[in-house]
């Protein structure tokens, strides 16, 4: 049975939302207007998202080290306050291209009183220090939804594989040697990219998710499945 609601319900809804819900407009704005870099302007999130994730991360690193953690697309900061729990004595920066976002984590931060949790509104990586970083966490962001929609044969027209490429280059260059790069729901393969060479896959997990793949060209990798998720930068 269709449950998809009236087209005049979802219109009327939808304009509803515009004039009232600042966070909606801001992420309709981003869909529409696609800043420089973008990748995906959705914000969904949610408390403590990928718990074998974040578990074998802190089997890797130890849950009471003083490291240093990016959560790059931190939307409204879910995934920094969840990481938290794991890295009770961690650095944790958020940054996300949606100002919106930012605001609202910045507000969290007030009430979570954590000088050691900061949030920066920033489109890259390009400010952050060299070999800083002992884990990138980049979950749902190298990715557009749209690009699961049936005959989507090239991602072009919403992602390009070269920005990806540039994204995750710059990756590498925050990151200590030996830190870790942990990648999920991505339309690319890391290893598909340049600066792959300078990692190993250390977990790998299927997921139920149709994300689809495009390759360097920009065109659909038909039938392929990369279960690749946490990487590990090698010394130089
Ligand atoms: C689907 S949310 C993922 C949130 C969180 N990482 C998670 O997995 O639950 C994607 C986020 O990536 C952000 N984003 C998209 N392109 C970005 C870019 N170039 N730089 C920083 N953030 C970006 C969006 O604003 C959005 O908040």
């Amino acid at each position: 049975m269709n449950r998809k609601r009236p087209l005049l319900v979802r219109l009327v809804n939808a304009l509803r939302l515009v004039a009232t819900d600042h966070h909606f407009r801001n992420v309709l704005w981003l869909r529409l207007v696609r800043p420089k870099g973008i990748f995906q302007p959705s914000n969904s999130t949610r408390p403590n998202r990928y718990p074998k994730i974040f578990g074998f991360v802190q089997s890797q690193l130890g849950a009471d080290s003083e490291i240093r953690i990016l959560s790059f697309g931190c939307s409204t900061g879910e995934e920094v306050f969840s990481l938290r729990r794991y890295f009770p004595r961690a650095a944790i920066k958020g940054i996300d291209i949606n100002s919106a976002n930012i605001a609202i984590c910045r507000k969290r931060l007030r009430d979570a009183n954590d000088p050691r949790i900061s949030f920066a509104a920033a489109a890259s990586t390009a400010d952050e220090p060299e070999d800083f970083y002992d884990a990138i966490f980049c979950m749902a962001v190298l990715r557009h939804g749209q690009l699961a929609l049936p005959g989507t044969n090239r991602c072009d027209h919403l992602l390009r594989f070269e920005d990806f490429a540039a994204a995750v280059k710059d990756f590498s260059r925050c990151l200590k040697p030996g830190g870790l790069l942990v990648i999920r729901h991505s339309n690319f393969r890391l290893h598909d990219a340049p600066a792959g060479v300078e990692f190993e896959t250390l977990l790998r997990l299927q997921s139920a998710e149709k994300t689809p793949l495009f390759g360097p060209d920009n065109r659909r990798l038909e039938g392929e499945r990369y279960p690749d998720s946490v990487f590990r930068k090698l010394p130089a």
